[in-house]
């Protein structure tokens, strides 16, 4: 029998992957304004020790972070036993980290193709999985998984990048519908374009990009919105108005006209 804990938010920590800059980075701001403890994870050790610097001195809480490839096999066994090791309880695990890869997929490598699979897909949920029986163990826990308002139709030209995030999308509603007597909320953010370094990993050309430039958000509103859902307990949200309306479109219009749509956005 899994015992419930309660402590303060001062004990409590937040994981988040992906925090080291974009996104993930603001999430992390938000969470430490509400004086949480944080974990940070990302590959490049430099710029996550100058987020948790950063972060340290604007809100006096505690930071950690770990610098490991979450694409990797297995990697979710090992971040929690790191975890466990350092006494960290988490009560929030924020799945943010992904990428896309722009162009028609045939011309990524399978190993680019699986490694953003890995990332995006088979990390979220194993990340999910070991960290369950601890989230259980606090009164009220969290998590807080990002999908893209790519998840709302199929997208020629980031053809598995769209399925990845649909994949997030489905799994966090089951997920939160599977959790619904326990103490753990589940909930899905989609964001669309928004201004972090994701255009220039993806390679999205400038055509596509010229196309957001009017509707692009910033990370900071982004991470805001992500947070005050993830506290309502909502299921799943699409951040801002023009990506909502853009997911409703998707909805009603053919799909063959939307997919020709996009498909022209990015050729
Ligand atoms: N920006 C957009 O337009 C947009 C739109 C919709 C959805 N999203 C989603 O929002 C999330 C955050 O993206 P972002 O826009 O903030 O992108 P970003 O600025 O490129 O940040 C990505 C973060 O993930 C980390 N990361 C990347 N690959 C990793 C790996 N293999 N292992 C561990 N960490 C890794 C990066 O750090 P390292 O490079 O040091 O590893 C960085 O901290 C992603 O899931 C993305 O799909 C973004």
């Amino acid at each position: 029998m899994l015992k419930r804990v309660i402590l303060s938010n001062q004990n409590m920590y937040a994981l988040i992957t992906g925090a080291s800059k974009g996104i993930g980075k603001e999430i992390a701001m938000e969470l430490a304004k509400k004086k949480y403890d944080l974990i940070l994870i990302a590959r490049s050790a430099s710029q996550l020790e100058e987020a948790a610097k950063e972060i340290r001195s604007k809100y006096a809480v505690k930071v950690d972070f770990l610098a490991t490839d979450l694409s990797a096999p297995d990697v979710a066994r090992g971040v929690f036993k790191w975890v466990e090791q350092n006494n960290y309880q988490v009560s929030i695990l924020v799945n943010n980290a992904g990428y896309g890869l722009a162009g028609d997929f045939e011309n990524y490598t399978l190993e680019q193709n699986r490694a953003m699979m890995n990332l995006n897909m088979i990390t979220v949920s194993e990340m999910c999985q070991v960290f369950l029986p601890m989230l259980k163990r606090h009164s009220q826990a969290y998590i807080l998984n990002i999908a893209s308002s790519t998840a709302y139709q199929a997208l020629p030209q980031m053809a598995i990048y769209a399925a990845t995030k649909i994949f997030v999308l489905n799994f966090s509603r089951a997920l939160k519908f599977e959790l619904k007597n326990s103490s753990v909320s589940v909930t899905c953010v989609s964001p669309g374009a928004t201004d972090t370094n994701f255009n220039d990993r993806a390679a999205i050309p400038a055509k596509a990009r010229k196309a957001a430039e009017k509707v692009v958000m910033s990370p900071q509103d982004v991470a805001k919105i992500s947070i005050d859902a993830m506290f309502a307990g909502k299921t799943e949200v699409i951040a801002g108005f023009v990506n909502k309306l853009g997911a409703f479109l998707a909805w009603i219009a053919p799909k063959a006209i939307t997919e020709k749509v996009a498909a022209g956005i990015y050729e």
